[in-house]
Protein backbone atom coordinates (compact mmCIF):
# COMPACT_ATOMS: atom_id res chain seq x y z
CA UNK A 1 0.00 0.00 0.00
CA UNK A 2 1.47 3.22 -0.98
CA UNK A 3 -1.32 5.75 -0.47
CA UNK A 4 -4.30 5.91 1.52
CA UNK A 5 -7.75 6.98 0.00
CA UNK A 6 -9.89 9.70 0.53
CA UNK A 7 -11.41 8.87 4.29
CA UNK A 8 -14.53 6.96 3.81
CA UNK A 9 -18.60 9.04 5.03
CA UNK A 10 -19.88 7.84 8.02
CA UNK A 11 -23.14 6.58 6.39
CA UNK A 12 -23.24 3.72 8.99
CA UNK A 13 -25.26 0.86 7.65
CA UNK A 14 -26.85 -1.53 10.69
CA UNK A 15 -26.47 -5.37 9.95
CA UNK A 16 -29.91 -7.22 9.14
CA UNK A 17 -30.97 -9.03 12.51
CA UNK A 18 -31.31 -12.52 11.40
CA UNK A 19 -33.95 -14.86 11.67
CA UNK A 20 -34.19 -16.73 14.77
CA UNK A 21 -32.04 -19.95 14.61
CA UNK A 22 -29.80 -18.74 11.63
CA UNK A 23 -28.15 -15.97 13.46
CA UNK A 24 -25.10 -14.56 11.81
CA UNK A 25 -23.07 -15.99 14.40
CA UNK A 26 -24.16 -19.54 13.84
CA UNK A 27 -22.44 -19.87 10.63
CA UNK A 28 -20.07 -16.83 10.60
CA UNK A 29 -16.42 -17.18 9.00
CA UNK A 30 -15.10 -14.97 11.23
CA UNK A 31 -11.18 -13.26 9.92
CA UNK A 32 -9.03 -12.03 13.06
CA UNK A 33 -7.56 -9.07 12.62
CA UNK A 34 -3.92 -8.15 14.36
CA UNK A 35 -3.81 -4.81 14.44
CA UNK A 36 -0.63 -4.48 14.64
CA UNK A 37 0.44 -6.26 11.17
CA UNK A 38 -2.55 -5.96 9.13
CA UNK A 39 -1.92 -2.69 7.15
CA UNK A 40 -0.04 0.72 8.09
CA UNK A 41 -0.90 3.41 6.88
CA UNK A 42 1.61 6.25 7.93
CA UNK A 43 4.85 3.87 7.73
CA UNK A 44 5.77 3.74 11.11
CA UNK A 45 6.32 0.02 10.69
CA UNK A 46 2.70 -0.62 13.13
CA UNK A 47 -0.33 -1.27 11.94
CA UNK A 48 -3.20 1.20 12.44
CA UNK A 49 -7.10 1.73 12.69
CA UNK A 50 -6.71 3.56 9.13
CA UNK A 51 -4.74 1.11 6.87
CA UNK A 52 -7.42 -1.46 8.72
CA UNK A 53 -10.48 0.62 7.06
CA UNK A 54 -8.09 0.90 3.91
CA UNK A 55 -7.89 -2.80 3.60
CA UNK A 56 -11.28 -3.71 4.49
CA UNK A 57 -12.88 -4.55 0.67
CA UNK A 58 -10.36 -7.38 0.25
CA UNK A 59 -11.98 -8.89 3.05
CA UNK A 60 -14.76 -8.66 1.48
CA UNK A 61 -13.29 -9.71 -1.84
CA UNK A 62 -12.31 -12.72 0.27
CA UNK A 63 -15.86 -13.58 1.67
CA UNK A 64 -15.61 -14.01 5.08
CA UNK A 65 -18.73 -12.29 7.22
CA UNK A 66 -16.89 -10.75 9.91
CA UNK A 67 -13.58 -9.94 11.58
CA UNK A 68 -12.40 -9.99 14.80
CA UNK A 69 -9.60 -7.09 15.87
CA UNK A 70 -7.27 -7.71 18.59
CA UNK A 71 -6.83 -5.27 21.46
CA UNK A 72 -6.29 -1.80 19.60
CA UNK A 73 -7.43 0.40 23.03
CA UNK A 74 -4.52 2.25 24.60
CA UNK A 75 -1.69 0.27 26.13
CA UNK A 76 1.91 0.08 26.74
CA UNK A 77 1.84 -2.93 24.54
CA UNK A 78 4.04 -4.99 27.26
CA UNK A 79 2.14 -7.67 25.96
CA UNK A 80 1.02 -6.89 22.09
CA UNK A 81 -1.77 -4.47 23.69
CA UNK A 82 -3.05 -7.36 25.64
CA UNK A 83 -2.28 -4.88 28.80
CA UNK A 84 -4.85 -2.42 28.51
CA UNK A 85 -4.47 0.71 30.43
CA UNK A 86 -8.08 2.57 28.72
CA UNK A 87 -10.59 0.66 27.91
CA UNK A 88 -12.31 3.69 26.46
CA UNK A 89 -9.87 4.91 23.65
CA UNK A 90 -8.08 3.95 21.20
CA UNK A 91 -3.91 3.78 21.31
CA UNK A 92 -2.52 6.28 19.28
CA UNK A 93 -0.21 3.90 17.76
CA UNK A 94 -3.64 2.74 16.15
CA UNK A 95 -5.51 5.87 15.53
CA UNK A 96 -8.35 7.73 17.54
CA UNK A 97 -11.35 6.77 18.30
CA UNK A 98 -13.31 8.75 15.50
CA UNK A 99 -10.56 6.41 13.31
CA UNK A 100 -12.33 3.30 14.97
CA UNK A 101 -15.80 4.60 13.95
CA UNK A 102 -15.22 5.05 10.50
CA UNK A 103 -13.59 1.69 10.41
CA UNK A 104 -16.71 -0.16 11.50
CA UNK A 105 -19.17 2.48 9.78
CA UNK A 106 -16.74 1.34 6.43
CA UNK A 107 -17.22 -2.69 7.56
CA UNK A 108 -20.77 -2.68 8.04
CA UNK A 109 -21.31 -0.45 4.80
CA UNK A 110 -19.39 -3.51 3.39
CA UNK A 111 -21.72 -5.99 5.33
CA UNK A 112 -18.67 -7.09 7.55
CA UNK A 113 -19.71 -7.13 11.29
CA UNK A 114 -16.96 -6.26 13.74
CA UNK A 115 -16.30 -7.91 17.05
CA UNK A 116 -13.86 -6.57 19.45
CA UNK A 117 -10.88 -7.64 21.57
CA UNK A 118 -12.12 -7.40 25.32
CA UNK A 119 -9.47 -7.81 28.10
CA UNK A 120 -11.11 -8.11 31.73
CA UNK A 121 -8.70 -10.26 33.73
CA UNK A 122 -6.41 -8.02 34.49
CA UNK A 123 -5.00 -4.80 33.02
CA UNK A 124 -2.12 -3.43 32.41
CA UNK A 125 0.07 -1.92 35.54
CA UNK A 126 -0.05 1.47 33.66
CA UNK A 127 -3.90 1.77 34.06
CA UNK A 128 -5.01 4.63 36.75
CA UNK A 129 -7.10 2.01 38.37
CA UNK A 130 -3.98 0.25 39.50
CA UNK A 131 -1.22 3.15 40.12
CA UNK A 132 -4.15 4.20 42.69
CA UNK A 133 -4.15 0.64 44.37
CA UNK A 134 -0.51 1.50 44.57
CA UNK A 135 -0.63 4.14 46.46
CA UNK A 136 -3.68 3.82 47.98
CA UNK A 137 -1.72 0.99 50.28
CA UNK A 138 -3.30 -2.23 52.44
CA UNK A 139 -6.98 -2.62 52.99
CA UNK A 140 -7.69 0.34 50.91
CA UNK A 141 -10.74 0.03 48.68
CA UNK A 142 -8.36 1.10 45.56
CA UNK A 143 -6.55 -2.22 46.48
CA UNK A 144 -9.22 -4.61 46.29
CA UNK A 145 -9.71 -4.00 42.65
CA UNK A 146 -6.72 -6.02 42.13
CA UNK A 147 -5.43 -9.40 43.64
CA UNK A 148 -2.99 -7.89 46.62
CA UNK A 149 -1.93 -10.35 49.40
CA UNK A 150 0.62 -9.92 51.92
CA UNK A 151 3.60 -12.28 51.24
CA UNK A 152 4.46 -14.97 53.45
CA UNK A 153 8.03 -16.00 55.21
CA UNK A 154 9.00 -14.65 58.17
CA UNK A 155 8.96 -10.65 56.73
CA UNK A 156 6.43 -11.48 53.87
CA UNK A 157 9.46 -12.02 51.04
CA UNK A 158 7.54 -15.17 49.84
CA UNK A 159 5.17 -14.93 47.29
CA UNK A 160 1.61 -16.03 48.81
CA UNK A 161 1.41 -19.03 46.53
CA UNK A 162 3.34 -21.35 44.05
CA UNK A 163 1.52 -20.02 40.86
CA UNK A 164 3.61 -19.55 37.85
CA UNK A 165 2.92 -17.02 35.38
CA UNK A 166 1.38 -18.26 32.08
CA UNK A 167 4.55 -16.87 30.57
CA UNK A 168 7.07 -18.19 32.77
CA UNK A 169 8.59 -17.52 35.99
CA UNK A 170 6.26 -16.48 39.23
CA UNK A 171 3.13 -15.08 39.02
CA UNK A 172 3.37 -12.49 41.71
CA UNK A 173 5.08 -9.39 42.35
CA UNK A 174 5.76 -7.44 45.62
CA UNK A 175 5.21 -3.78 45.67
CA UNK A 176 7.36 -1.30 47.75
CA UNK A 177 4.90 0.50 49.81
CA UNK A 178 4.64 4.73 50.21
CA UNK A 179 7.01 4.51 53.12
CA UNK A 180 9.68 2.66 50.78
CA UNK A 181 9.46 -0.65 52.35
CA UNK A 182 8.57 -3.70 50.87
CA UNK A 183 5.19 -4.32 50.89
CA UNK A 184 2.58 -6.48 49.31
CA UNK A 185 2.16 -8.89 46.53
CA UNK A 186 -0.18 -8.74 43.42
CA UNK A 187 -1.32 -11.51 41.58
CA UNK A 188 -0.43 -11.11 37.91
CA UNK A 189 -1.39 -14.86 35.54
CA UNK A 190 0.63 -13.38 32.32
CA UNK A 191 3.44 -10.47 32.66
CA UNK A 192 4.25 -8.41 35.71
CA UNK A 193 3.15 -5.57 33.99
CA UNK A 194 -0.67 -7.02 33.54
CA UNK A 195 -2.22 -7.43 37.38
CA UNK A 196 -5.18 -9.50 37.81
CA UNK A 197 -8.28 -7.83 39.01
CA UNK A 198 -10.52 -9.39 41.49
CA UNK A 199 -13.55 -10.13 40.49
CA UNK A 200 -15.20 -11.16 43.97
CA UNK A 201 -15.74 -7.43 43.87
CA UNK A 202 -18.67 -5.44 42.58
CA UNK A 203 -16.93 -2.32 41.39
CA UNK A 204 -15.21 -4.35 39.03
CA UNK A 205 -18.07 -5.97 37.24
CA UNK A 206 -19.66 -2.23 37.08
CA UNK A 207 -16.63 -0.88 35.45
CA UNK A 208 -16.50 -4.04 33.27
CA UNK A 209 -20.55 -3.44 32.56
CA UNK A 210 -19.98 0.14 31.56
CA UNK A 211 -16.84 -0.98 29.20
CA UNK A 212 -19.21 -3.00 26.90
CA UNK A 213 -21.85 -0.17 26.65
CA UNK A 214 -19.37 2.02 25.67
CA UNK A 215 -18.47 -0.19 22.80
CA UNK A 216 -22.21 -1.49 21.72
CA UNK A 217 -22.67 2.07 21.86
CA UNK A 218 -20.31 2.53 19.09
CA UNK A 219 -22.07 -0.30 16.97
CA UNK A 220 -19.73 -3.36 17.61
CA UNK A 221 -21.29 -6.70 17.11
CA UNK A 222 -19.90 -8.86 19.89
CA UNK A 223 -16.76 -9.19 21.91
CA UNK A 224 -13.89 -11.75 21.79
CA UNK A 225 -13.31 -11.80 25.51
CA UNK A 226 -9.98 -12.72 26.50
CA UNK A 227 -9.09 -15.76 29.24
CA UNK A 228 -12.28 -16.24 29.59
CA UNK A 229 -11.71 -19.72 31.70
CA UNK A 230 -9.68 -16.75 34.08
CA UNK A 231 -11.31 -14.40 35.96
CA UNK A 232 -12.79 -16.32 38.81
CA UNK A 233 -9.91 -17.97 41.02
CA UNK A 234 -10.77 -20.60 43.70
CA UNK A 235 -11.12 -19.31 46.80
CA UNK A 236 -8.06 -19.07 49.32
CA UNK A 237 -5.72 -19.53 46.56
CA UNK A 238 -4.41 -22.86 47.23
CA UNK A 239 -0.98 -23.72 45.55
CA UNK A 240 -1.03 -25.73 42.69
CA UNK A 241 1.73 -27.55 40.33
CA UNK A 242 0.69 -27.78 36.66
CA UNK A 243 1.42 -31.20 34.45
CA UNK A 244 4.23 -31.05 32.79
CA UNK A 245 2.15 -30.87 29.32
CA UNK A 246 0.52 -27.72 29.79
CA UNK A 247 0.46 -25.31 27.22
CA UNK A 248 1.08 -21.41 26.72
CA UNK A 249 -2.56 -20.52 27.30
CA UNK A 250 -3.32 -23.04 30.28
CA UNK A 251 -4.57 -25.66 28.20
CA UNK A 252 -3.30 -28.98 27.64
CA UNK A 253 -0.72 -29.17 24.77
CA UNK A 254 -0.70 -32.16 23.32
CA UNK A 255 2.94 -33.15 21.40
CA UNK A 256 2.27 -32.18 17.63
CA UNK A 257 3.02 -35.55 16.23
CA UNK A 258 2.68 -35.70 12.41
CA UNK A 259 2.37 -39.73 12.45
CA UNK A 260 -0.04 -42.17 14.17
CA UNK A 261 -1.05 -40.92 17.34
CA UNK A 262 -5.16 -40.89 17.31
CA UNK A 263 -5.36 -39.94 21.00
CA UNK A 264 -7.35 -36.59 21.30
CA UNK A 265 -5.03 -33.70 22.90
CA UNK A 266 -6.78 -33.42 26.31
CA UNK A 267 -7.00 -37.70 26.77
CA UNK A 268 -3.07 -37.84 24.94
CA UNK A 269 -2.37 -35.32 27.96
CA UNK A 270 -4.02 -36.67 30.88
CA UNK A 271 -4.46 -40.35 30.51
CA UNK A 272 -7.88 -41.19 30.37
CA UNK A 273 -8.95 -39.09 33.99
CA UNK A 274 -10.66 -36.05 34.02
CA UNK A 275 -8.14 -33.33 32.95
CA UNK A 276 -6.59 -31.48 36.14
CA UNK A 277 -8.30 -28.15 36.82
CA UNK A 278 -5.60 -25.31 38.28
CA UNK A 279 -7.38 -23.11 40.94
CA UNK A 280 -7.20 -20.12 38.39
CA UNK A 281 -8.95 -21.32 35.46
CA UNK A 282 -12.23 -22.76 34.70
CA UNK A 283 -14.06 -22.20 37.66
CA UNK A 284 -17.70 -22.39 38.44
CA UNK A 285 -18.01 -18.61 39.33
CA UNK A 286 -17.16 -17.42 35.80
CA UNK A 287 -20.41 -18.63 34.42
CA UNK A 288 -22.47 -15.65 36.78
CA UNK A 289 -20.13 -13.14 35.00
CA UNK A 290 -21.52 -14.20 31.38
CA UNK A 291 -24.93 -14.33 32.73
CA UNK A 292 -24.69 -10.81 33.13
CA UNK A 293 -22.90 -9.91 30.22
CA UNK A 294 -25.30 -11.57 28.20
CA UNK A 295 -28.07 -9.54 30.04
CA UNK A 296 -26.01 -5.96 28.89
CA UNK A 297 -25.99 -7.30 25.11
CA UNK A 298 -29.39 -8.08 25.28
CA UNK A 299 -30.06 -3.83 26.00
CA UNK A 300 -28.97 -3.63 22.51
CA UNK A 301 -30.74 -4.48 19.40
CA UNK A 302 -29.16 -6.80 16.61
CA UNK A 303 -27.51 -10.09 17.04
CA UNK A 304 -24.60 -9.29 19.14
CA UNK A 305 -22.51 -11.37 20.74
CA UNK A 306 -19.38 -12.57 23.20
CA UNK A 307 -17.06 -15.09 22.20
CA UNK A 308 -14.94 -16.92 24.68
CA UNK A 309 -11.24 -17.60 24.62
CA UNK A 310 -11.42 -20.32 27.24
CA UNK A 311 -8.36 -22.86 27.49
CA UNK A 312 -11.02 -25.43 29.00
CA UNK A 313 -11.45 -28.77 28.25
CA UNK A 314 -12.56 -31.30 28.07
CA UNK A 315 -15.32 -29.97 25.46
CA UNK A 316 -18.00 -31.41 27.76
CA UNK A 317 -16.90 -29.15 30.32
CA UNK A 318 -16.22 -25.68 28.04
CA UNK A 319 -19.86 -26.36 26.49
CA UNK A 320 -21.01 -25.03 29.89
CA UNK A 321 -19.58 -21.30 28.45
CA UNK A 322 -22.09 -21.39 26.01
CA UNK A 323 -25.32 -22.10 27.43
CA UNK A 324 -28.18 -20.30 25.95
CA UNK A 325 -28.04 -17.71 28.87
CA UNK A 326 -24.30 -17.28 28.52
CA UNK A 327 -21.78 -16.52 25.32
CA UNK A 328 -23.04 -17.28 21.72
CA UNK A 329 -19.58 -18.82 20.50
CA UNK A 330 -16.23 -20.31 22.46
CA UNK A 331 -13.05 -20.99 20.24
CA UNK A 332 -12.83 -24.81 20.29
CA UNK A 333 -9.05 -25.33 20.64
CA UNK A 334 -9.44 -28.70 21.19
CA UNK A 335 -9.70 -28.59 17.51
CA UNK A 336 -7.09 -26.57 17.05
CA UNK A 337 -4.58 -29.11 19.22
CA UNK A 338 -5.64 -31.94 17.22
CA UNK A 339 -2.66 -33.59 14.76
CA UNK A 340 -2.88 -33.96 11.12
CA UNK A 341 -4.67 -37.86 12.17
CA UNK A 342 -7.85 -38.74 10.50
CA UNK A 343 -9.14 -40.89 13.98
CA UNK A 344 -8.51 -38.25 15.97
CA UNK A 345 -10.07 -35.55 13.70
CA UNK A 346 -12.84 -37.33 13.39
CA UNK A 347 -13.20 -37.60 17.22
CA UNK A 348 -12.82 -34.22 17.82
CA UNK A 349 -15.11 -33.28 15.62
CA UNK A 350 -17.76 -35.56 16.86
CA UNK A 351 -16.91 -34.63 20.17
CA UNK A 352 -17.43 -31.39 19.12
CA UNK A 353 -20.65 -31.25 17.69
CA UNK A 354 -22.25 -33.25 20.58
CA UNK A 355 -20.84 -30.97 22.74
CA UNK A 356 -22.26 -27.79 21.96
CA UNK A 357 -25.61 -29.08 19.90
CA UNK A 358 -25.82 -30.30 23.75
CA UNK A 359 -26.83 -26.82 24.72
CA UNK A 360 -27.81 -25.15 21.15
CA UNK A 361 -24.55 -23.54 20.66
CA UNK A 362 -22.96 -23.82 17.03
CA UNK A 363 -19.54 -25.10 17.29
CA UNK A 364 -16.31 -23.17 16.04
CA UNK A 365 -13.39 -23.86 14.43
CA UNK A 366 -10.33 -22.61 14.71
CA UNK A 367 -6.79 -23.58 12.78
CA UNK A 368 -4.39 -20.12 13.97
CA UNK A 369 -4.66 -17.42 15.62
CA UNK A 370 -1.76 -14.74 17.32
CA UNK A 371 -0.93 -16.90 20.15
CA UNK A 372 -0.12 -20.50 18.44
CA UNK A 373 2.43 -21.49 15.18
CA UNK A 374 0.59 -21.09 12.11
CA UNK A 375 -0.94 -23.90 10.87
CA UNK A 376 0.82 -23.72 7.46
CA UNK A 377 3.80 -24.97 9.29
CA UNK A 378 2.75 -26.22 12.57
CA UNK A 379 0.57 -29.57 10.96
CA UNK A 380 3.65 -30.72 9.48
CA UNK A 381 5.93 -30.35 12.58
CA UNK A 382 7.83 -33.59 13.68
CA UNK A 383 8.18 -33.74 17.42
CA UNK A 384 7.33 -31.85 20.64
CA UNK A 385 5.88 -28.32 20.32
CA UNK A 386 4.15 -27.20 23.52
CA UNK A 387 1.49 -24.91 22.51
CA UNK A 388 2.28 -20.65 22.96
CA UNK A 389 6.31 -21.68 23.27
CA UNK A 390 6.96 -21.33 19.62
CA UNK A 391 9.47 -22.26 17.58
CA UNK A 392 12.78 -20.96 15.61
CA UNK A 393 15.94 -20.93 14.31
CA UNK A 394 16.91 -24.25 17.07
CA UNK A 395 14.27 -26.15 16.53
CA UNK A 396 14.62 -29.42 15.33
CA UNK A 397 12.00 -31.21 13.07
CA UNK A 398 10.82 -27.89 11.08
CA UNK A 399 8.69 -29.23 8.14
CA UNK A 400 9.45 -28.74 4.23
CA UNK A 401 6.98 -25.71 3.50
CA UNK A 402 5.75 -26.74 0.51
CA UNK A 403 4.67 -29.98 1.90
CA UNK A 404 3.25 -28.08 5.17
CA UNK A 405 1.43 -25.66 2.57
CA UNK A 406 -0.33 -28.37 0.81
CA UNK A 407 -1.50 -30.08 4.06
CA UNK A 408 -2.32 -27.04 5.68
CA UNK A 409 -4.69 -26.29 3.02
CA UNK A 410 -6.14 -29.61 3.44
CA UNK A 411 -6.77 -28.99 6.86
CA UNK A 412 -8.53 -25.51 5.76
CA UNK A 413 -10.78 -27.11 3.43
CA UNK A 414 -11.51 -29.74 5.79
CA UNK A 415 -12.49 -26.90 8.45
CA UNK A 416 -14.40 -25.46 6.37
CA UNK A 417 -16.84 -28.07 5.49
CA UNK A 418 -17.67 -28.49 8.82
CA UNK A 419 -21.15 -27.00 10.58
CA UNK A 420 -21.03 -23.88 12.24
CA UNK A 421 -18.78 -21.28 12.93
CA UNK A 422 -15.09 -20.47 11.63
CA UNK A 423 -12.17 -18.48 12.77
CA UNK A 424 -9.59 -17.39 10.24
CA UNK A 425 -6.36 -15.98 11.24
CA UNK A 426 -4.98 -13.09 8.82
CA UNK A 427 -2.35 -14.33 6.09
CA UNK A 428 -3.67 -17.77 6.50
CA UNK A 429 -5.52 -16.76 3.03
CA UNK A 430 -2.09 -16.47 1.75
CA UNK A 431 -0.66 -19.75 3.13
CA UNK A 432 1.85 -17.70 5.15
CA UNK A 433 4.27 -19.95 7.29
CA UNK A 434 5.55 -19.18 10.45
CA UNK A 435 8.20 -17.20 10.60
CA UNK A 436 11.19 -18.96 12.08
CA UNK A 437 14.15 -16.87 11.48
CA UNK A 438 13.64 -14.19 13.33
CA UNK A 439 16.61 -12.24 15.17
CA UNK A 440 16.65 -12.57 18.89
CA UNK A 441 17.09 -8.65 19.17
CA UNK A 442 13.90 -7.90 17.16
CA UNK A 443 12.12 -10.41 19.05
CA UNK A 444 8.95 -8.81 21.42
CA UNK A 445 7.06 -11.71 23.20
CA UNK A 446 7.21 -11.31 27.03
CA UNK A 447 7.10 -15.03 26.93
CA UNK A 448 10.63 -15.25 24.63
CA UNK A 449 12.09 -12.07 27.81
CA UNK A 450 10.58 -14.03 30.58
CA UNK A 451 11.81 -17.88 29.87
CA UNK A 452 15.39 -15.87 28.83
CA UNK A 453 14.76 -17.04 25.30
CA UNK A 454 14.09 -20.96 26.61
CA UNK A 455 10.72 -20.28 24.59
CA UNK A 456 10.53 -18.75 21.54
CA UNK A 457 7.42 -17.76 21.99
CA UNK A 458 4.50 -15.97 20.16
CA UNK A 459 6.21 -13.59 17.98
CA UNK A 460 6.87 -16.00 14.59
CA UNK A 461 2.92 -15.78 13.93
CA UNK A 462 2.65 -12.18 14.43
CA UNK A 463 4.69 -10.67 11.62
CA UNK A 464 3.06 -7.96 9.37
CA UNK A 465 1.13 -9.77 6.24
CA UNK A 466 2.26 -8.83 2.57
CA UNK A 467 0.24 -7.56 0.55
CA UNK A 468 1.77 -6.57 -2.60
CA UNK A 469 5.36 -5.98 -4.55
CA UNK A 470 8.60 -7.46 -4.16
CA UNK A 471 10.53 -5.76 -1.43
CA UNK A 472 9.40 -4.93 1.82
CA UNK A 473 6.98 -4.15 3.62
CA UNK A 474 5.53 -6.05 0.45
CA UNK A 475 2.50 -3.24 0.88
CA UNK A 476 2.28 -3.74 4.23
CA UNK A 477 2.86 0.06 4.54
CA UNK A 478 3.77 3.05 2.42
CA UNK A 479 7.82 2.42 3.97
CA UNK A 480 9.99 -0.68 4.22
CA UNK A 481 9.10 -0.40 8.24
CA UNK A 482 7.47 -3.49 10.19
CA UNK A 483 7.84 -3.80 13.68
CA UNK A 484 8.85 -7.93 13.07
CA UNK A 485 11.08 -8.16 10.27
CA UNK A 486 9.33 -9.82 7.18
CA UNK A 487 11.08 -12.72 5.74
CA UNK A 488 12.38 -11.98 2.17
CA UNK A 489 10.60 -15.38 0.56
CA UNK A 490 7.21 -13.12 1.56
CA UNK A 491 7.29 -11.58 -1.73
CA UNK A 492 6.07 -14.86 -3.09
CA UNK A 493 2.93 -14.53 -0.68
CA UNK A 494 1.90 -11.40 -1.83
CA UNK A 495 -2.44 -11.01 -1.96
CA UNK A 496 -1.71 -9.51 -5.36
CA UNK A 497 0.34 -12.47 -6.75
CA UNK A 498 -2.30 -14.63 -5.77
CA UNK A 499 -5.37 -12.79 -6.61
CA UNK A 500 -7.32 -14.39 -9.43
CA UNK A 501 -4.73 -17.02 -9.65
CA UNK A 502 -6.28 -20.73 -10.08
CA UNK A 503 -4.68 -22.86 -7.67
CA UNK A 504 -3.42 -19.82 -5.52
CA UNK A 505 -3.80 -20.26 -1.70
CA UNK A 506 -5.94 -16.96 -1.59
CA UNK A 507 -8.15 -18.51 -4.61
CA UNK A 508 -8.81 -22.06 -2.72
CA UNK A 509 -10.19 -19.91 0.30
CA UNK A 510 -12.42 -17.71 -1.65
CA UNK A 511 -13.77 -20.35 -3.45
CA UNK A 512 -14.08 -22.61 0.08
CA UNK A 513 -15.73 -19.62 1.09
CA UNK A 514 -18.11 -19.49 -1.96
CA UNK A 515 -18.68 -23.06 -1.86
CA UNK A 516 -19.67 -23.27 2.01
CA UNK A 517 -22.06 -20.32 1.52
CA UNK A 518 -23.63 -21.94 -1.82
CA UNK A 519 -24.19 -25.33 -0.31
CA UNK A 520 -25.08 -23.76 3.82
CA UNK A 521 -22.38 -26.42 4.81
CA UNK A 522 -22.36 -24.68 8.16
CA UNK A 523 -25.98 -25.57 8.90
CA UNK A 524 -24.91 -29.08 7.77
CA UNK A 525 -25.39 -32.57 9.58
CA UNK A 526 -22.52 -34.25 8.50
CA UNK A 527 -22.54 -37.74 8.28
CA UNK A 528 -19.39 -40.47 8.17
CA UNK A 529 -18.77 -42.47 4.97
CA UNK A 530 -15.83 -45.17 5.91
CA UNK A 531 -13.83 -44.94 2.70
CA UNK A 532 -11.42 -46.86 4.64
CA UNK A 533 -8.07 -46.20 6.91
CA UNK A 534 -6.09 -43.05 6.24
CA UNK A 535 -9.08 -41.18 4.89
CA UNK A 536 -11.76 -39.24 6.47
CA UNK A 537 -14.90 -39.09 4.61
CA UNK A 538 -18.44 -37.37 4.87
CA UNK A 539 -21.69 -36.27 3.44
CA UNK A 540 -23.23 -32.78 4.51
CA UNK A 541 -26.30 -31.91 2.32
CA UNK A 542 -25.35 -32.30 -0.92
CA UNK A 543 -21.81 -32.34 -0.85
CA UNK A 544 -19.27 -35.16 -0.42
CA UNK A 545 -15.89 -33.90 1.81
CA UNK A 546 -12.95 -36.76 1.04
CA UNK A 547 -9.37 -36.25 2.90
CA UNK A 548 -6.98 -38.32 2.58
CA UNK A 549 -3.92 -38.33 5.48
CA UNK A 550 -2.23 -41.62 3.78
CA UNK A 551 0.48 -41.80 1.35
CA UNK A 552 -0.98 -43.72 -1.53
CA UNK A 553 -4.01 -41.62 -3.80
CA UNK A 554 -7.24 -42.97 -2.61
CA UNK A 555 -9.96 -42.94 -5.37
CA UNK A 556 -12.83 -40.36 -5.42
CA UNK A 557 -16.32 -41.05 -5.18
CA UNK A 558 -18.63 -40.49 -7.72
CA UNK A 559 -19.62 -36.23 -8.49
CA UNK A 560 -18.48 -33.23 -9.64
CA UNK A 561 -16.04 -31.36 -7.92
CA UNK A 562 -16.43 -27.90 -6.71
CA UNK A 563 -13.46 -27.40 -4.52
CA UNK A 564 -10.10 -28.90 -3.95
CA UNK A 565 -7.06 -28.27 -1.75
CA UNK A 566 -4.82 -29.11 -4.20
CA UNK A 567 -3.83 -30.48 -7.78
CA UNK A 568 -5.81 -33.99 -8.45
CA UNK A 569 -4.77 -36.73 -10.39
CA UNK A 570 -7.28 -38.49 -12.30
CA UNK A 571 -10.43 -39.60 -10.49
CA UNK A 572 -7.73 -40.06 -7.82
CA UNK A 573 -7.43 -37.85 -4.26
CA UNK A 574 -3.60 -37.37 -3.44
CA UNK A 575 -1.64 -37.35 -0.29
CA UNK A 576 -2.62 -34.72 2.51
CA UNK A 577 -5.60 -33.39 -0.09
CA UNK A 578 -9.43 -32.36 0.75
CA UNK A 579 -12.00 -32.55 -2.09
CA UNK A 580 -15.78 -31.33 -2.00
CA UNK A 581 -17.86 -33.07 -4.40
CA UNK A 582 -21.29 -32.72 -5.37
C1 LIG B 1 -4.77 -14.50 25.44
C2 LIG B 1 -4.32 -13.65 24.29
O1 LIG B 1 -4.77 -14.23 23.10
C3 LIG B 1 -2.83 -13.57 24.40
O2 LIG B 1 -2.25 -13.01 23.26
C4 LIG B 1 -2.48 -12.79 25.63
O3 LIG B 1 -1.09 -12.77 25.79
C5 LIG B 1 -3.11 -13.42 26.86
N1 LIG B 1 -4.47 -13.80 26.66
C6 LIG B 1 -3.07 -12.46 28.02
O4 LIG B 1 -3.99 -11.41 27.81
Amino acid sequence: MTTIAAPTPLTHTEPTPSAPGREWWRSAVIYQVYPRSFADSDGDGMGDLPGITHRLPALRELGVDAVWLSPFQSSPQRDAGYDVSDYRDVDVRFGTLADFDRMLATAHDLGLRVIIDIVPNHSSSDHRWFQEALAAGPGSPERARYIFRDGTGENGDLPPNNWESIFGGGAWTRVTEADGRPGQWYLHLFDKSQPDFDWENPWVWEQFRGILRFWLDRGVDGFRVDVAHGMVKEAGLPDYTPPAHTGSMGGAAPTLETGGIPLEPEIAAHAGGEPATPPYFAQDGVHAIYRDWHTVLDEYSGDRVLCGEAWVEPLDKLARWVRPDEMQQTFNFAYLETPWNAAALRSVIDRSIAAFSSVGAPSTWVLSNHDVVRHATRLALHGENLQGHGIGPKTTGLPDPVFALHRARAATALMLALPGSAYLYQGEELGLPEAIDLPDDARQDPTWFRTNGERYGRDGCRVPIPWEGTEASYGFGPTAASWLPQPSTWAAYTRSSQAGVPGSTLTMYQDALDARRRYDLAFGSPEWIDLGEGTLAFRSGEVTVVVNFGEAPVALPEGEVVLASGALDGGMLPRDTTAWLV
